[in-house]
């Protein structure tokens, strides 16, 4: 596989991340045996995730989306606001919230307490991956793909100024791609 130019390191390979998602996979559909769950993804990340997992869960699915407002360019997470919400009735229903990163927590936390308020049986959340070093707020998620360091990831979903999404594996961007738009990271 060639590895884009602008990459510093492979943290997870597309292997790896395949194996771990079919296990996340069969955790779901063993834990959620006799019920119809709901994956919702949060746009736009959590795309390719949440289309592999869906992919990897034997169980009659649903799946639906939402938009929150997202941190912008610096990557200081703000407030969250719900820009689109689910078109799905949510009353009665086992939520599974799909995100691709856990970071600070603000964005899952917020989302679990919201998507319970609309009536849903039970709220649950999967990620790809934990950024378990920069929470601001307590937050564990049930299903988690990998622990990753605090770096500045792309891949597998994740962007930088909306590039990398589709790289199949999840790396460290090198320091001088964003250092060139005079964004730094501590
Ligand atoms: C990222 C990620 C999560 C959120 C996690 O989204 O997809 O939604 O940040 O961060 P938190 O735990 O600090 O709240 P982003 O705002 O970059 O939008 P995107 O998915 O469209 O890239």
């Amino acid at each position: 596989m060639e590895i884009n130019a602008n990459i510093e390191k492979v943290l997870f390979s597309p292997e790896e991340i395949r194996a771990r998602i079919k296990e996340l996979g069969e955790s779901i559909t063993s834990d959620y045996r006799g019920k119809k769950p709901i994956f919702i993804g949060i746009l736009k990340g959590a795309v390719f995730f949440l289309a592999d997992l869906a992919r990897e869960t034997d169980l009659p699915l649903k799946i639906d989306f939402i938009s929150v407002s997202s941190y912008g360019m610096n990557s200081v997470s703000g407030d969250v606001n719900i820009l689109r919400g689910a078109q799905t009735d949510l009353r009665g229903m086992d939520v599974i919230i799909v995100e691709d990163i856990l970071d600070t927590g603000k964005t899952l936390s917020k989302l679990v307490s919201a998507l319970a308020a609309q009536g849903a049986a039970s709220v649950k959340t999967a990620v790809l991956l934990d950024k378990r070093e920069a929470r601001k707020v307590p937050f564990e998620a049930d299903y988690v793909g990998f622990v990753s360091e605090n770096a500045f990831l792309v891949g597998m979903g994740l962007d930088y100024a909306e590039e990398f999404r589709s790289l199949p594996y999840v790396g460290i961007l090198k320091r001088e791609y964003y250092e060139k738009d005079g964004i730094v990271i501590k």
